[in-house]
């Protein structure tokens, strides 16, 4: 384990060198049962066919990100089997399926956190803004475009200020007057900053759970990401910080592209444009989350949405 977190690390604060980091309890939350759940208002479709990934918009720029024929292997486990999947920009995709179906392994893909697990091994293609990103890339740079937050805040233990400023700092800003405006504007785009504006020097970890996680995303946020994955975020969460985290995101999407994993299939439907639904290492089918829920084309899509098993 090295002393110092790397930009990916400490920008998207997750376990450094864990042999396995995503080993945690399967969330508690199961997928509740019938009805499906409330919909989302109808979202703008461009033409694309079932059980298809999502075009991008008509311009014909690249997905925000894609995996193309993406496959991955830990050790000889194979845990996502020629996944193809494209993510349009400023939009947010909802991944969900059964615990141990790849939901975070395939998060983690598009930002090369896998890296950090021994005996990974992968095949085909995963990109971002159209660039290959599993080649000899600058890793650093690709963790700070494409940030993560996990299930449990995980705050430095240091002040509110530090957490927002660290990788900034990474990327070498110096000055005190542009950490300031960045880190103002970092907890403003997180919906924290009225909460924690005169306490900026205080320790982070005497926030509530619900104002950690929205301070990790602040981090997230402070470098300037295209992409935001979230793994669970609202997950260990009481529904009233759920219900602000879920405002935040839908709030984010105008700037960035997020992806969120979640076994809450309700939260799936509240607040993502489009949804994957994966099983066994596998992308059963994605849709827009209107269609996915109201008429998938599999029918193991139907029995997992509807409760009959997850
Ligand atoms: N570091 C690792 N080393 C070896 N196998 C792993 C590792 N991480 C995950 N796996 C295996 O890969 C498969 C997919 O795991 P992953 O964590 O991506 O599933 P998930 O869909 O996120 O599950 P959950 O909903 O429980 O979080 C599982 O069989 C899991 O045991
Ligand atoms: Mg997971």
């Amino acid at each position: 384990m090295s002393a110092k977190p790397t930009l990916g690390e400490g920008v998207s604060g997750s376990p450094p060198q864990v042999a396995r980091p995503d080993l945690t309890p399967p969330t508690p939350t199961p997928p509740p049962p019938t009805p499906p759940p409330a919909l989302p208002p109808p979202v703008v479709t461009r033409g694309e066919t079932q059980a298809s990934a999502p075009s991008d918009d008509a311009k014909g720029s690249p997905p925000r990100l894609a995996a193309r024929g993406f496959s991955l292997f830990y050790g000889r486990h194979q845990a996502l089997k020629s996944i193809t999947l494209e993510i349009p920009d400023r939009s947010v995709t909802a991944i969900i399926g059964p615990s141990g179906c790849g939901k975070s392994t395939l998060l983690r893909s598009f930002n090369r956190m896998n890296d950090l697990i021994a005996g990974v091994r992968t095949e085909g293609v995963v990109e971002v803004s159209g660039r290959d990103v599993l080649g000899a890339i600058d890793v650093v740079d690709l963790r700070r475009r494409v940030g993560m937050v996990f299930q449990r805040p995980n705050p430095f233990p240091k002040s509110i200020f530090d957490n927002v400023a660290f990788g900034l700092r990474l990327i070498g800003v110096r000055s005190r007057t542009e950490l300031e405006g960045r880190v103002e504007t970092s907890l403003k785009r997180a919906a924290l900053w009225d909460e924690v504006k005169d306490r900026l020097e205080r320790g982070a970890l005497q926030l509530s759970g619900g104002q950690q996680q929205r301070l990790c995303i602040a981090r997230c946020l402070a470098v300037e990401p295209e992409v935001i994955l979230m793994d669970e975020p609202a997950s260990a969460l009481d529904p009233t910080a759920t219900a602000r985290v879920e405002e935040l995101i839908l709030s984010l999407k105008s700037r960035y592209t997020i992806a969120i994993v979640t076994h809450n299939m309700q939260q799936a439907a509240r607040i993502s444009d489009h949804t994957a639904f994966m099983m066994m290492g596998e992308l059963v089918e994605v849709d827009t989350t209107r269609r996915l829920f109201t008429s998938p084309a599999k029918k193991i899509t139907e029995d997992y949405i509807t409760g009959r098993f997850g």
